[in-house]
């Protein structure tokens, strides 16, 4: 592969041991993909205070720096980790120290995540703490090379922000990290940014958040890991309706960029959306399929006592929070349920200052931050059945936790906090 002088050096250890092996892993990741070059990047979305025993174990042995060097840089050399060379954040990791006594969470993962967060903030990487940074100001521009984890962030960054990320890893986010490079491949290359999937919508107009979610749900089944064009009778979505878009696309597949013609920045025409070449033949999404889309995501439920409630999947955004608390104001939770929404730390901010977070702690719900009960396996004790307005969170978390899901709106899973019961229908 070619590599520019700069990058010579860095693999020859000018710049230090640490930074030759992020070379030596970025070197032997491009090979492994045929990427023939490396892009400049100056944006990392990863993870890195993210606890687990693997890590524990490692920080007992070596610090910091040895966690480092075996989990983000894939290396068994006796490392001193310089500085982030480029703007770096973490994304969502573990329950920090409020959610003690209130999320079954080990106290020991709270304390090693304190310690990480030290270490981490010293060397320069932004505590965001969120899976969604571009509510808390890490927006990329258009055309703007990455190097982003998690799967709901990067289809947002490609498709939303028309920045360029694939899903990366721990350790390549590692390496991307010391010498803002990445593999100059996939989603970084203009020829492999254009839609590959046409769907239609048609006999209904999406419009509800829950809608954007069903659709993207459906999307990414139709596409896979490829590019879906949504065209037909949509409304023009917000960043909750896109956020939950494609945070469905990217759990029913695979998807890491899609494109709505006059709506997301590289598409402003179907013909452009698939460069003026041939486009395939559409799949129509009707009301038979978002039907079926609806009896998909909830074929886990079959009990209608509810005993927990979760919302904000991916994080909520401060309006999230307000209408969670509006239909919550001057309620009470059903003593059989908890409700939870999950938020970025920032946001909790603003919900705190706005009196939201009081409003539905004193109904019996919280606003918590940092992580989410997949990330962290963690719900409340004896959940059996919980009720969702996420698509993803539907997906996964009965797999996770081996629990009940029932997927609905905001106002449905609402309802259900307060009077302990499902009673959630497609309208
Ligand atoms: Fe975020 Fe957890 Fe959903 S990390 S996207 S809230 S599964």
């Amino acid at each position: 592969m070619f590599l520019t002088e700069e990058e010579k050096r860095m693999r020859d250890g000018a710049e230090g041991d640490a930074v030759a092996a992020a070379m030596d892993l970025l070197i032997r990741y491009s090979s492994a993909l045929d990427a023939e070059r490396l892009c400049d990047i100056r944006n990392v979305a990863g993870t890195m205070t993210q606890p687990s025993p693997v890590k524990a174990r490692l920080v007992a042995e070596g610090g910091w720096d040895k966690a480092f060097a075996v989990i983000n840089l894939d290396s068994d050399l006796d490392l001193t980790i310089p500085p982030m060379a480029v703007p770096t954040c973490q994304l969502q990791h573990g329950f920090g120290d409020d959610s003690i006594g209130v999320v079954p969470y080990p106290e020991a993962n709270v304390l090693l995540q304190a310690d990480a967060e030290a270490f981490y903030g010293r060397h320069g990487v932004n505590i965001l703490a969120t899976c969604t940074p571009y509510q808390v100001g890490n927006l990329p521009l258009r055309g703007e090379h990455c190097a982003w984890m998690e799967s709901s962030a990067v289809i947002y960054a490609n498709s939303v922000l028309g920045a360029r990320t694939n899903c990366e890893g721990i350790a390549s986010t590692g390496a991307a990290s010391l010498t803002g490079k990445i593999p100059c491949w996939g989603n970084h290359r203009d020829e492999n940014r254009f839609g590959t999937h046409l769907i239609d919508v048609r006999g209904q107009r999406v419009e509800s958040f829950q809608d954007w979610g069903m659709l993207g749900y459906f999307a990414g089944g139709v596409a896979g890991e490829d590019h879906p064009v949504i065209t037909g009778s949509v409304s023009r979505p917000d960043l909750t309706e896109l956020k939950h878009f494609g945070a469905a696309a990217a759990t029913s597949g695979g998807v890491e960029l899609y494109h709505i013609p006059g709506i997301t920045p590289e598409a402003p025409t179907v013909a452009a959306a698939f460069n003026g070449g041939t486009q395939p033949q559409a799949v129509t999404y009707g009301p038979a399929e978002r039907q079926a889309m609806y009896e998909t995501l909830n074929e886990i439920g079959s009990s209608p006592d509810v005993d927990f409630v979760l919302l904000g999947c991916p994080h909520a955004s401060v309006d999230q929070i307000r209408q969670t608390a509006a239909l919550l104001d001057g309620k009470r939770l059903s003593p059989s349920t908890e409700l939870w929404i999950m938020a970025p730390r920032a946001l909790k901010v603003m919900a705190d200052r706005s009196g939201y977070t009081e409003v539905i702690e004193r109904a019996g719900g919280r606003v918590l931050a940092d992580s989410c009960p997949a990330m962290s396996r963690a719900a409340p004790r004896g959940t059996r059945v919980f009720a969702t307005d996420s698509a993803k969170q539907a997906h996964y978390l009965p797999a996770i936790l081996g629990i009940e899901a029932w997927f609905g709106t905001l106002e449905e899973c609402v309802d259900a906090a307060v009077t302990g019961r499902w009673n959630g229908r497609l309208n």
